[in-house]
């Protein structure tokens, strides 16, 4: 299969609702949080005027109280569950309840590196600056250095092993009838399970029933995690809110971010965990780290967390895990219980993730498998078109195709000469 950076540009052309993105037609008819940032820095690729309009409709989702929804509904759509009659919330443009990590920041820096128009480059800054402030005290009331999820789906990495413990607290029970609409779309086998997704709604159920109140939400949460991607991802944001801060910021907000960088990145380092040589989530309610390798547990390089022998285990085992042919970064790797090299978080390679672990190897000095991660994720798009995630030993393209997010890692590896 040949791709091309045209082809990458006609997917992102085709998925365009006219000022933001669906991830792919059907399976993901809304705006979703984190795609639309990856999304926006493959439109300031070619179209800086784009990309800052698909973080601005995101932000339209943003609540009063600074969270930013993971799914804004602007238009309805009927191929999708759970829809906003079954989120419940009370804002225009309707929003389901939860988040998703936040990349929101390292887009902004990026579309404002680049040159974009500094006046949306500064609204944009504050609905960052107080979409942290929300993460920081909604997510880490106790103060504990790292942000917790009350949902998987938060995560971004829905299905991911790390959360089988966790889950199997929540109760299968649900007051709103669960129709998937998502395995009419894609082959059940690629998908998490019914038994997953039961428990997923259960939460829908309960945080509606609580009102999405954040305070309410956590004394009622029966699932809460400390999750290491999130974190990582948040103290990623909050470097890049830190530098547009000299410019569109005040001294004030600057000394603000550095101290939640200070007391982030001691609270990942709490999250090492020795037996698998990997960060690692902590379950808040079960005070235990869950020890289950997966691509997550890297992604604390985008931040000054590791120390040199964090950094070495980290890249040794990437190593090791390509030694044995493994496409990288497999979201769980071979070896690891539950693995399913087809089945969404619990195998496949995301060209996401592998965009933000490269970025981390990068800063960490780590030159020379930061372009191998990226060959890799360049190699599985060639090889099966924009696929939603590949299979990291047959490098099938598996999910749904035609996918925003991958195409814009398309761009962004085509940009840097990773691809022709
Ligand atoms: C799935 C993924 C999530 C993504 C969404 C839209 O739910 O797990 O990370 O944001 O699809 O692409």
């Amino acid at each position: 299969m040949t791709v091309s950076v045209a082809d990458a540009r006609a997917v992102l052309a085709a998925n365009d609702r006219g000022g933001y993105t669906v991830p792919t037609a059907k399976l993901y008819p809304f705006q979703w949080n984190w795609d639309s940032a990856f999304v926006a820095m493959g439109f300031a690729t070619f179209d800086l005027d784009r990309a800052l309009t698909e973080l601005e409709r995101l932000v339209q989702g943003q609540w009063a109280d600074g969270m930013i929804p993971h799914i804004v509904f602007h238009a309805p759509a009927d191929t999708y569950f759970p829809g906003p009659e079954v989120w419940g919330t009370h804002h225009a443009p309707p929003t389901s309840g939860i988040t998703q990590p936040p990349v929101l920041a390292i887009a902004l820096a990026d579309l404002a590196r680049r040159g974009a128009d500094p006046a949306r480059v500064r609204a944009l800054y504050r609905a960052a600056l107080a979409n942290h402030r929300w993460w920081w005290q909604a997510r880490d009331p106790e103060h504990r250095g790292f942000v917790a999820l009350l949902h998987p789906w938060e995560s971004g990495r829905d299905n991911a092993p790390s959360w089988e413990g966790p889950l199997a607290r929540v109760p299968e029970t649900t007051t709103t009838e669960v129709r998937r609409r998502d395995t009419g779309h894609v082959d059940a086998s690629m998908r998490p399970s019914d038994s997953e997704y039961r428990r997923f709604i259960h939460l829908v159920d309960t945080y509606r029933a609580a009102g999405w109140d954040p305070v309410r939400l956590w004394q009622a949460a029966p699932f809460k995690v400390g999750d290491v991607g999130v974190t990582a991802i948040l103290l990623g944001a909050e470097a890049a809110l830190l530098g547009l801060a000299a410019t569109h910021g005040t001294d004030a907000d600057q000394a603000e971010i550095a101290a939640r960088i200070a007391a982030g990145e001691a609270g990942l380092r709490r999250l090492w965990c020795d037996a698998i040589g990997q960060y690692a989530s902590h379950d808040l309610i079960g005070e235990a780290l869950l020890p289950a390798p997966c691509s997550a547990g890297f992604l604390p390089l985008l931040t000054g967390a590791p120390g040199a022998a964090e950094v070495a285990a980290l890249a040794a085992l990437l190593r090791r895990w390509k030694a044995e042919g493994q496409l990288l970064v497999p979201s769980a790797p071979r070896d690891a219980p539950g693995f399913d090299s087809a089945r969404y978080w619990r195998g496949p390679v995301w060209a996401v993730v592998n965009w933000l672990i490269a970025e981390g190897l990068r800063r960490h000095g780590e030159t020379e498998l930061a372009t191998q991660v990226r060959a890799d994720t360049r190699a599985a798009i060639e090889g099966a078109g924009f696929c939603e995630y590949f299979d990291p030993l047959s490098r099938a393209g598996l999910g749904g195709d035609g996918f925003s997010w991958t195409a814009a890692i398309y761009l962004l590896l085509a940009e840097e000469g990773a691809a022709p």
